[in-house]
């Protein structure tokens, strides 16, 4: 399965996908990974493991639309069956969704439907969440609306800074996106509306 990744920032589950990857671990082929960022250290591990990286900057462009227009040209010509989003920090338009002729998933570092939207970990420290986590979802046209495919608890406790709170999530991250992607490349998930069914072997 040929896979691409969107991501602005540190780049860590970037990182845990390809450490699996390295394991083979993963039957997938990296075809790219992209960023709106130029100085995203996401891109620096991609370049580290031989995958081609390209840049698509928001000043570069008249407005968002022609920006997620090169994107889908870059991802058309790579052949792209699988989109990760991890930590890429612009919403992708309706239209670019509707247009993308393969999955694209995203992770997001709280229970959702709870905390959606920027700052999850911060919005659990200040409601005093007792559990927060993660969760990996298909990407709909909506904020963080998308269906479930994936999520795992973590305790909140209630000495938590948004900070440690964010390190424990991110851990988990680490351990279930990896997961989640193998699954895909084994064509053991499937989407009926809004319910997602894993295929466990016995
Ligand atoms: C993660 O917390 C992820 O859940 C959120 O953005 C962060 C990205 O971190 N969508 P990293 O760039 O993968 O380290």
């Amino acid at each position: 399965m040929k896979i691409a990744v969107l991501a602005s920032g540190k780049g860590t589950n970037l990182q845990a996908i390809i450490d699996e990857w390295f394991e083979e671990a993963l039957p997938v082929e990296f075809v790219g990974v992209g960023s709106d960022k130029v100085s995203a250290y996401a891109l620096k591990r991609a370049e580290a493991a031989h995958i081609p990286t390209r840049v698509f900057p928001k000043e570069n462009y008249a407005n968002r639309q022609e920006q997620e227009e090169d994107i889908l040209a870059w991802f058309e010509m790579l052949g792209v069956e699988l989109l990760l989003l991890a930590g890429y920090m612009r919403v992708l338009s309706p239209e670019f969704i509707r247009r993308a002729d393969f999955p694209i998933i995203n992770i997001h570092p709280s229970l959702l439907p709870s905390f959606p939207g920027l700052n999850a970990q911060k919005q659990a420290v200040e409601y005093g969440a007792k559990v927060s986590g993660c969760t990996v979802h298909f990407v709909d046209e909506g904020m963080d609306t998308g269906p479930v495919i994936m999520q795992e608890a973590v305790q909140v406790f209630e000495e938590d800074s948004e900070e440690e709170l964010a390190a424990r999530i991110l851990k988990v991250e680490h351990k279930i996106y990896p997961q989640v992607v193998r699954l895909m490349a084994l064509e053991k998930i499937t989407r009926k509306g809004r319910k997602v069914y894993i295929q466990r072997d016995s």
